[in-house]
């Protein structure tokens, strides 16, 4: 009798502790934003349309927001795959840094019809 009564108290105990690390791992509810705004004070997620949430906390869609060089925020960006590392000589340059010497770290392009060999310096 008596273990069969133990059972009966800690299933309920049991069921709630599942219910409470289910809530860890979901931390706090995140919506999608109704503003543009994003990030971590509201918990605003990004929609679709502006995926990227960037490091100021707002969408958009261009690399300044989806770069993870400029901070993008991967957790409340629409997707994890929304964020992305700069793509060599295809990315715009967000630093003034550009190609892969020197300063150049990451193979920013420089701005405008320019091409990496043309506007690039090497040191
Ligand atoms: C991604 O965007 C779609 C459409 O805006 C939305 O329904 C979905 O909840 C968003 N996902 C996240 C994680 O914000
Ligand atoms: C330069 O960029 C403009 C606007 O993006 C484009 O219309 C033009 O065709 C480009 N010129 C060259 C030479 O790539």
């Amino acid at each position: 009798m008596l273990p069969h009564l133990a059972t009966l108290l800690l299933l309920p105990l049991g069921a709630l502790a599942a219910a409470v690390s289910r809530e860890d791992l979901t931390l706090a509810p995140r919506a999608v934003s109704p503003d543009m705004s994003c990030g971590a004070s509201k918990s605003y997620t990004c929609p679709s349309s502006a995926a990227c949430c960037s490091q100021h906390g707002w969408c958009g869609a261009t690399e300044a927001f989806c770069l993870t060089t400029a901070g993008c925020q991967t957790r409340y960006s629409n997707a994890s795959s929304a964020c992305y590392a700069p793509k060599p000589g295809v990315s715009v340059s967000i630093d003034g840094t550009c190609g892969s010497t020197g300063a150049g770290k990451n193979g920013y392009r420089c701005p405008g019809n320019a091409t990496v060999t043309s506007c690039c310096s090497v040191a």
